[in-house]
């Protein structure tokens, strides 16, 4: 289904960066690493995530993980419910303070899981996280590109409702998240989350730096030009890449 880009976000002081991909594409990873490489040149920053980044966040987590079937529209509600009370208390004030912060999921998250994987529309799930945040959305997106079979095989087992759902279900969250990629580019970074922890690490840091001159000591000098790991997209993998 179609989907409208939303409008721009309303400014703030600090800087607004969430990690996104399916289950199992190393985001929590590449936000810690990211974590420590902000905070070596002095920066401010508050690592958090999508659901649980606060005590009522972590109840609806439980519920919405680990207990029994929630319908689908109950499902969408309380993700954008965490996201609301999110970013209300922890992740804007950081923002208007100056800070870094990096979120493990993000809107994009309800988009590609509740919109095209779930099937409901992508325009209302978008609208009412929108209308939850105050229209907070990041400066830049790093979408970890996983197949359903990579992830599987990366996860170990499973933990969590959502981690139950079949294959052709966690395809569906990769299209959905790279469709939101391919129609704000300037927004997304798009990396193949197949590719070494560091490497992902250097292109993050690089990606920064040249959109943020503030940020160019995250890059050591004569970094800046060495080259971006591959990203798939999926006209080159249109068998969703299953791991052998
Ligand atoms: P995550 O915390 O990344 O799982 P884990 O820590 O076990 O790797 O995400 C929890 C699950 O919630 C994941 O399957 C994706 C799902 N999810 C949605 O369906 N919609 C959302 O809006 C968000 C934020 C997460």
């Amino acid at each position: 289904m179609p989907i409208t880009p939303p409008s721009p976000t309303p400014g703030h002081a600090g800087l607004f960066v969430a990690f996104e991909g399916g289950d199992g594409a190393g985001k929590s990873t590449q936000a810690g690493l990211l974590r420590s490489a902000l905070e070596a040149i002095g920066r401010e920053v508050v690592l958090t995530r999508e659901p649980g980044g606060t005590e009522l966040g972590a109840a609806i987590r439980q519920v919405l993980l680990h207990g029994d079937h929630v319908a689908p529209r109950a499902e969408a509600l309380l993700f954008a419910a965490d996201r609301a009370h999110h970013v209300a208390t922890v992740v804007r004030p950081a923002l208007d303070r100056g800070a870094v912060v990096l979120t493990d999921r993000y809107l994009d998250s309800s988009i590609a899981y509740q919109g095209q994987a779930r099937a409901l529309s992508q325009d209302d799930i978008r609208d009412i996280s929108l209308w939850a945040t105050e229209g907070l959305l990041p400066d830049l997106t790093v979408l970890l590109d996983v197949s359903a079979g990579e992830g599987r095989s990366r996860r170990a087992g499973v933990h969590d409702r959502l981690e139950r759902e079949a294959d052709a279900f966690h395809e569906a969250v990769r299209e959905g998240f790279l469709l939101l990629a391919e129609r704000e580019p300037g927004r997304y970074l798009v990396l193949d989350a197949a590719t070494e922890p560091v490497v992902l690490h250097q292109a993050v840091c690089r990606e920064l730096a040249t959109r943020h001159p503030g940020l160019s000591a995250l890059v050591p000098v004569g970094d800046e030009r060495a080259p971006r790991p591959a990203c798939r997209s999926r006209a080159a993998d249109p068998a969703g890449g299953e791991a052998s």
